[in-house]
């Protein structure tokens, strides 16, 4: 029997903003996130997501499985799917979680999912939107739409503006990462400018409508929080029966 956890270890070749932003240390980020206060908005985005038992749940940018664990541990009779193009966190995310067999991890990308139409009961992401640039979001909720079944629920995760994703080491990653001179400030085309660190700030309205418009159905802010990197919101929609 193939090896559940089993996942692809190339690097593949297209470029994505990792877990700790460019060239941050991925060694730091479990630790980071526990602090800034994430367990807790993983935990309300699977009670948001709906999760019963006999569903397919997919993950978009699982990074090292913290919320798969929180899924799985929510819900033990429901298949968790994770996704993330990053070597490294999946191996981190395959160590956690290999006394389940229930969590399966892919690499991939969140704009090529490797899934059946119609193949996914709910779809959920944590902090990984603001990862991608505005058509980036674009795609991805094209390709939520499309592996959703009829009436499947999609729950978002994400920052509300302007986020400090590293907490109070935000400005100092910052200064660094300019230091080492990656700061090209793209224009991800909603009017920002990319921050060093790879971060397309996020605005709880600017989600809903980029979901609405992916044609989706009952489009709504259904939890918000603030942690010590900043405030966050969990937006919910269901993909229409047709
Ligand atoms: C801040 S981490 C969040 C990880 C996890 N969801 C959590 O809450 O701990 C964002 C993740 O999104 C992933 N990511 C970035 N671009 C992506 C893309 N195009 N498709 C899928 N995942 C992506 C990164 O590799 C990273 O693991």
């Amino acid at each position: 029997m193939p090896d559940p956890h089993a996942g692809h270890d190339a690097r593949p070749a297209r470029p994505f903003v990792p877990a700790m932003g460019q060239g941050g240390p991925l060694a730091f980020y479990d630790a980071m996130s526990l602090l800034l206060g994430a367990r807790r908005a993983h935990e309300r985005l699977v009670a948001a997501a709906g999760l019963a038992a006999g569903q397919t749940v997919l993950e978009i940018g699982c990074g090292t499985g913290n919320l798969l664990l929180a899924a799985a541990r929510a819900e033990p009779g429901a298949a968790v799917v994770g996704l993330d193009p990053d070597a490294g966190a999946l191996a981190r995310a395959r160590h956690k979680t290999r006394r389940l067999p229930a969590i399966r991890l892919e690499q991939g990308y969140a704009d090529e999912l490797p899934h059946a139409d119609g193949s996914v009961d709910r779809v959920v992401s944590a902090f990984m939107f603001h990862h991608l640039p505005a058509d980036g979001k674009r795609a991805m909720l094209a390709e939520v739409r499309r592996v959703l079944a009829p009436g499947g629920v999609l729950a978002v995760l994400d920052f509300d503006g302007a986020p400090r994703p590293f907490g109070p080491l935000t400005p100092l990653l910052r200064f660094a990462h300019r230091r080492r001179g990656h700061d090209h400030g793209h224009d991800h085309g909603h009017g920002h400018d990319a921050e060093p660190l790879g971060i397309v700030p996020n605005d709880r309205a600017v989600i809903r409508e980029l979901i609405a418009d992916a044609g989706f159905d009952e489009v709504a802010q259904v939890d918000e929080g603030r942690g010590h990197a900043g405030a966050w919101t969990i937006q919910r929609a269901v993909r229409p029966r047709d």
